[in-house]
């Protein structure tokens, strides 16, 4: 995507209706929804919009250790580490996924098919452990199906 299509795709996102207050926090995580990452045009558009300085934008977007910078992955999978599913089995989940896709821990496998999240906690307790590809959820995941998770989503 070029620069200026980068821009035009931020204006677009922040100027999308919102509820409530719109901070610093609120467009960071608006971006990376949309977009999957922070890209330097998004700092400085949300700077713009917002009428405040990078630094600030940069300060916040750093603070927080979810936001990513660099483009994620075809395929992301999110491990949900959460007291729950840590009680389910998400150690063993967590060291299976990382040993399959020869990751030390998380991040984006070498071939760029599957960018490896630890989420502290999906919303699904009650299906625990669980975890999220490509933002769906799927619940009572066991260490067997590891291999074909992982298979089927870089297929
Ligand atoms: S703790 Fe894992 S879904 Fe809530």
């Amino acid at each position: 995507m070029s620069e200026q299509k980068i821009k035009d795709e931020i204006n677009k996102i922040l100027s999308s209706p919102t509820d409530g207050t719109v901070t610093v926090l609120s467009c960071l995580l608006l971006v990376q929804d949309e977009i999957g990452y922070i890209p330097d045009e998004a700092v400085e558009e949300i700077a713009s919009f917002l009428k405040t300085s990078i630094n600030e934008v940069w300060g916040v977007a750093t603070f927080y250790t979810n936001f990513r910078f660099t483009p994620p992955c075809k395929n992301i999978l999110e491990v949900c580490w959460g007291p729950t599913c840590h009680l389910k089995g998400a150690p063993d989940l967590i060291s299976g996924f990382l040993d399959k896709l020869n990751l030390e821990e998380e991040g984006d496998s070498k071939d760029k098919d599957v960018s490896v999240r630890y989420n502290t906690c999906l919303g699904a307790c009650q299906q625990a452990p669980v975890i999220s590809i490509n933002h769906s959820l799927r619940g009572n995941v066991k260490v067997s199906e590891i291999s074909n998770i992982i298979d089927f989503v870089a297929d």
